[in-house]
């Protein structure tokens, strides 16, 4: 009886050490896969940051229309890549519960006219007419801004490339009781039954050949259900069949947490912001120390401040930054992170280190190709005041330089 006892306990501790080491092996090999997807996406990024930046300051000096044509393309192309890495790297935050929301206060009408207006170049060039009814209630409603409008989007983008030249899409927004509802229709191709169940799944897509006719990688709705799900919503997808169109109708809770209006108000302003393009603030008068070991990024990244008056200083790296800084005596610090020998870290550190005379309390940005969440965490947690991902959106980075010099 005794030995029988013995050997049962022997086997459940083994059983627990069996347990504890496949559950390590799982953790590292789940670390291993984000610090891979964080690379690739890091590397993917900074070369799209010159190509983004470059045709957008292009573009915007009135190009002759062959060469504005042709920019116009180059640029679509690479914000539809700086999208997939983008949803990639959703995806694996999603998986790895790592996809954080912040909460602001968030106008459901807003987010709608700005998505419909990122779509419209796209319907037009299709001939597809979109049409907006969003009642004349308040639709403010406690929520990530940003990520509503990536729901939003999806779901319009989806509408305008599953329908044909000439159709249409409608966008329906009305408070109810207690939810906000939006339903978004189209006359599209519409949803086979027997697909319906699976829209929501990552990667499915009905037309999964080698010869169909639409791009993507089937991420979009998986990420919206996620982030509908995330803010306490729920969204559903109908169709009467094949050709007969699509409707997504999407619910969001609407109580409106009173402290939440007092306290986030900063953060919605800044997710609430899209590229609004031309009122970008000036710079004048600014100067700038622009810190990065690419010189591709200086030049672009450069080239977007000194086109707003901003008096622009270049460092290949965080030594010579730190070596000008006391006789530069700058007015805002913009840096990369990731670079050889000293990081963006390290500068910060002994940046922040300095007596506030010789500029230990300058306001700092970080530009980096890293976008995780804990990424821009570390790089506040560091001391910089903001982080901003590459590829580098010129209004938004103006936008962001404007709010941390005080200049808003
Ligand atoms: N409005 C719609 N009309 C018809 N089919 C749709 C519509 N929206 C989604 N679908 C179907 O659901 C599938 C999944 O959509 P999802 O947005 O996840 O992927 P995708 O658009 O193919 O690619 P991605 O969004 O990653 O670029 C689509 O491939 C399509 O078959
Ligand atoms: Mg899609």
């Amino acid at each position: 009886m005794a030995i029988e006892n013995a050997q049962a306990l022997q086997d459940a501790e083994r059983a627990r050490a069996q347990e504890r080491i496949q559950r390590r092996k799982a953790e590292l090999a789940s670390r291993a896969k984000d610090e891979f997807l964080a690379v690739v996406s890091h590397e993917l990024r900074t070369p799209l940051n010159a190509i983004l930046g470059w045709t957008v300051i292009l573009r915007g000096r009135s190009a002759p229309p062959e060469l504005d044509h042709g920019l116009s393309i180059i640029e679509r192309n690479a914000r539809a890549q700086a999208k997939l890495v983008e949803d990639v790297l959703d995806v694996s935050r999603i998986i790895s519960g790592k996809l954080a929301l912040t909460m602001g206060v968030a106008n459901l009408a807003d987010l709608i006219s700005t998505s419909v207006e990122t779509v419209t170049p796209a319907a037009n060039a299709k001939g597809i007419r979109i049409s907006v009814d969003i009642e004349d209630q308040p639709l403010a409603i406690t929520a990530d801004a940003a990520r509503l409008q990536q729901v939003i989007w999806n779901l319009l983008s989806n509408s305008v490339k599953f329908t044909q030249r000439g159709g249409a899409i409608a966008v329906h927004a009305r408070r109810r009781d207690t939810d906000v509802q939006v339903i978004i229709s189209d006359t599209g191709e519409g949803i086979a039954p027997s697909a319906l169940a699976y829209v929501f799944e990552p990667f499915q897509q009905a037309d999964a050949s080698t010869t169909r006719r639409h791009g993507g990688l089937g991420l979009g709705l998986a990420i919206v259900k996620h982030l509908v799900s995330a803010h306490g919503g729920t969204i559903v997808a109908a169709s009467d069949g094949e050709g007969k169109g699509a409707t997504f109708t999407l619910q969001i809770p609407a109580h409106i947490a009173v402290a939440a209006l007092a306290t986030t108000k900063g953060a919605a302003k800044f997710s609430v912001q899209a590229s609004e393009g031309s009122n970008s603030p000036r710079l004048d008068g600014l100067k700038v120390l622009l810190v990065d070991d690419e010189p591709d990024a200086l030049e672009v990244i450069g080239e977007v401040l000194r086109s707003q008056g901003a008096d622009v200083r270049y460092a290949p790296s965080a030594r010579v930054a730190l070596d000008q800084f006391a006789t530069l005596k700058p007015n805002i610090l913009l840096s990369d992170i990731g670079m050889p020998v000293m990081d963006g870290f390290s500068l910060i550190r002994a940046v922040r280190s300095l007596p506030s005379d010789l500029g230990g309390d300058i306001p700092t940005i970080a530009i980096t190709a890293y976008a995780r969440a804990e990424d821009a965490v570390r790089a506040t947690r560091a001391g910089y005041q903001a982080h901003i991902t590459k590829p580098i959106e010129p209004d938004h980075l103006l936008r962001v330089l404007a709010e941390v010099a005080g200049r808003t």
